[in-house]
């Protein structure tokens, strides 16, 4: 089902506290300011934000204050395997999200994927935190995006979210049965 294009964002920044991680990267400008960022999100119809488990409860708390209508979705990806700890293992990340209507009549979303980890070996570009074409694809479907809609990666880092994007719209465009079997991006990196 056509309709006008909504307008969808999605924002991968460093987890609050975690900016240093990407000192000299060419997009570092320190920490990003989570109440600026939800202020920009919440200019867009629909958008997701990735974040950490620890940091969940202030940038809940950030959304409540500007009065958004956040959702929180879960991705469990598993604990990482070197990871110590005097605290729990995190083996899951939080998406706070805003997502727009579906467009078709029974379509399934649904709000937590399971899908491990591995190093996108194959992605010349990518980052730490760079997140699996899975994962992307869950993404776009949680805010809702179809392919009349348009998407701004706010945080691009390998840029394997846009490229997601791409393959997404190109497959609502050609619904040939092999098209849909590589949608999701797994062609691209592993
Ligand atoms: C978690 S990574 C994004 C990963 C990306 N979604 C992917 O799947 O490849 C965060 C990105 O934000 C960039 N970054 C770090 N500090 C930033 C800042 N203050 N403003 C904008 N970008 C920043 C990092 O260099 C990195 O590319």
């Amino acid at each position: 089902m056509q309709g006008l294009p909504r307008r969808l964002a999605y924002a991968d920044p460093p987890y609050p506290g975690n900016a240093g991680l990407y000192v000299g990267h060419p997009d570092y400008a320190g920490e990003v300011d989570h109440a600026q960022l939800l202020s920009l999100l919440s200019r867009y119809d629909g958008w997701a934000l990735s974040t950490s488990a620890a940091a969940l409860p202030q940038v809940l708390a950030l959304a409540v204050a500007q009065d958004l209508p956040v959702r929180v979705a879960a991705w469990m990806r598993g604990a990482r395997p070197n990871a110590t700890a005097r605290y729990p293992v995190n083996g899951w990340e939080p998406v706070v999200y805003v997502p727009v209507p579906s467009r078709a009549q029974g379509e399934r979303r649904v709000d937590v994927l399971a899908h491990g980890v591995t190093p996108l070996t194959t992605l010349p570009s990518r980052v730490i935190g760079a997140k699996p074409p899975a994962f992307c694809r869950w993404m776009l479907d949680l805010v809702g995006a179809t392919a009349e809609d348009s998407f701004d990666d706010l945080f691009p880092g390998s840029g394997i979210v846009g490229k997601t994007w791409e393959l997404y719209r190109a497959a609502a465009h050609d619904a040939s049965p092999a098209t849909a079997v590589e949608h999701d991006g797994s062609a691209i990196a592993s």
